[in-house]
């Protein structure tokens, strides 16, 4: 239990280089007081004392602006930098030494029952204002970039931006982005663009062939 709360502090320390002394981690950091509230939530919640559990959530919601339902998974060392409009909820399932920064929203699709929320695996972090919505996973060491919206899987050791999320780097390479409509290729003015050269090639022919046929014409008067 104490090696817990201990963990829970030297990771702003490790994460946030703006943390100086224990006091103010303590006093000040409200990711920290919302983790700490959960756990007692969540053992209120394992032992169905489902009220007391949802009032705890409410009250830490309320001082902190983080709401973490009681039912929520979390593992070791969650890091929650700044907090404010944070929702995790009730079947996420978060791994151990993850990092989640303001307006994320590990939310569901409205569309699926029982499991609803994601599972986010261990190192991942998921920038402020991302929506991660769904029963899906975000694999190890995976990044969601600020303000993506993620609805599938995101396999470890990538990183995913935008609307929708799409992967733009996979185990520390670039991916080719989608094409663009504007880049998208143009038979017709691909093949117009060749008659333009062949013309200018000819012309240049024509032109080489006037000048060969005067000075021919020149050298005979
Ligand atoms: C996604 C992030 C974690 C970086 O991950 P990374 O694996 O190092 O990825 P890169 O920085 O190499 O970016 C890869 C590509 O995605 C683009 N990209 C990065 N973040 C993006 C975003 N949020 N939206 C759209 N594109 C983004 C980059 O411009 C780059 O594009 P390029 O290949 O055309 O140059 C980081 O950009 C991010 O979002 N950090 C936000 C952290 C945060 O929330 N801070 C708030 C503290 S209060």
């Amino acid at each position: 239990m104490f090696k817990t709360l201990k963990e829970d502090i030297e990771v702003v320390f490790e994460q946030d280089p703006a943390a100086r002394s224990y006091l103010e981690v303590i006093l000040t950091y409200s990711g920290l007081h919302a983790i700490w509230a959960h756990r007692i939530a969540h053992a209120l919640f394992k032992r169905k004392f489902y009220f007391l559990a949802r009032v705890i959530s409410q009250i830490s919601r309320f001082f902190t602006g983080i709401e973490i339902h009681p039912g929520a998974k979390i593992g070791r060392r969650l890091f929650i930098d700044h907090g404010m409009g944070v929702v995790i909820g009730e079947t996420c399932e978060i791994g151990d030494n993850v990092t989640l920064y303001q307006g994320v929203t590990l939310g569901g699709t409205g569309k699926e029952k029982g499991k609803r929320h994601p599972t986010i695996k261990d190192n991942a972090l998921i920038a402020t204002g991302a929506k991660v919505l769904g029963s899906i996973t975000i694999g190890e060491n995976s990044k969601i970039g600020a303000g993506s919206v993620v609805l599938k899987d995101v396999p470890p050791n990538s990183t995913v931006v935008g609307i929708p999320g799409r992967i733009v780097v996979q185990n520390g390479k670039k991916i080719k982005k989608d094409l663009n409509h504007r880049d998208l290729p143009d038979p017709i003015s691909d093949r117009i663009h060749e008659m333009e050269q062949e013309i200018k090639r000819l012309r240049e022919e024509i032109e080489n062939l006037r000048k060969g046929e005067k000075e021919n014409a020149n050298s005979t008067l």
